[in-house]
């Protein structure tokens, strides 16, 4: 059974929020075949790119507590990845948490009786405190007004049991260091391989598993544009969220993915350099995860 918990969605009728429920209902979650949502369009599916990508959602894992009762997945979306279900592994209860109903039934058709499926919104958790022995957010924080950012994290140390703890993987957007300074490096290699797709007659390909053929309303799906995000930068959480016990920055992934599908081509060892920039991200985490794309900010209950 999905709970529809209203009390946990006060603020609902702001529009941003309504909105992102929305996009996830109608679009986001949509199948576009081969177990692929149209959510699926922002990440790098390439196999170049599969070992890199798959190594850095195992990080998460490693910094969460391994076994409990509840582990709270604030903002669970389907559970799309396989590395992603392991973090529940040695928890009785996953308990999904999302503002979308449908992400909420994919979850519940993958991981059925383990899991507990509650439709709500981060910023108001609709359950009581030093509930959850483990608690992950991927991806999800972002999607929240700016001033109430601070309020979603507030609730998960609230709803965290003591001696627990959480990691929340998050995005600096355009404020990383990395990404300003490969924004316009990216543009001309986009715009060439347009270029090359024109001058071939081929129409740009969509960067999906090969072997995927989508009709036109598929392909329509897939471009649709995309939903409200705001990104605070590194001092903002430094200076906001250090009432957190614990507070560590560190890198879950350097690479966004618009550097993977510029820089990173299967012909120039892809590969290669991906496990380089791995092995670069394991000894300077704190670094790599003020000045890459997404970081993961982790705290405990005290
Ligand atoms: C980018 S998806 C990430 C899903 C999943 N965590 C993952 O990494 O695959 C963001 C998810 O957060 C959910 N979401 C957005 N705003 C939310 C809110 N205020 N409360 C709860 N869930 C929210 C969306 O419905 C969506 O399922």
């Amino acid at each position: 059974m999905i709970k529809e918990v209203h009390a946990g969605l006060p603020s609902m009728d702001s529009g941003v929020k309504q909105a992102v429920r929305e996009f996830y209902d109608s679009v986001g979650w949509r199948g576009i075949g081969e177990g692929l949502y149209q959510n699926a369009r922002y990440e790098d599916l390439r196999p170049v790119s599969r070992e890199y990508i798959h190594r850095c959602h195992e990080r998460v894992g490693r910094h969460l507590p391994r076994t409990g009762k509840y582990l709270l997945d604030a903002g669970s979306g389907p559970i799309q990845y396989p590395e992603y279900i392991e973090y529940s592994a040695g928890y009785e209860k996953r308990v999904c948490l999302d503002i979308s109903i449908l992400a909420l039934r994919e979850a519940r058709d993958r991981i059925g009786g383990h899991g507990l499926f509650v439709v709500g919104d981060i910023a108001n958790l609709p359950f009581r405190s030093d509930r959850f022995d483990g608690l992950v957010s991927l991806h999800t924080v972002h999607h929240l007004p700016a001033d109430e950012q601070g309020g979603a994290f507030r609730e998960f140390h609230r709803a965290l049991a003591p001696g627990s703890k959480a990691v929340v993987v998050y995005s600096w957007g355009d404020r990383a260091l990395l990404v300003r300074i490969s924004h316009w490096p990216i543009r001309w290699i986009h715009w060439v391989i347009r270029l090359h797709a024109r001058l071939r007659g081929r129409e740009l390909e969509l960067q999906l598993p090969s072997g995927s053929a989508l009709d036109d309303g598929t392909k329509e799906l897939v471009k649709a544009s995309g939903t409200y995000t705001y990104k605070h930068g590194y001092t903002w959480v430094r200076e906001n969220l250090d009432f957190l016990p614990g507070l560590e920055i560190r890198v879950w992934r350097t690479m966004s993915t618009a550097m993977l599908r510029a820089f990173i081509r299967e012909h120039f060892g892809g590969r290669f350099v991906l496990r380089f920039i791995y092995w670069v991200e394991e000894r300077l985490p704190h670094l790599m995860g003020r000045i890459g794309q997404y970081p993961m900010i982790i705290f405990r209950k005290g």
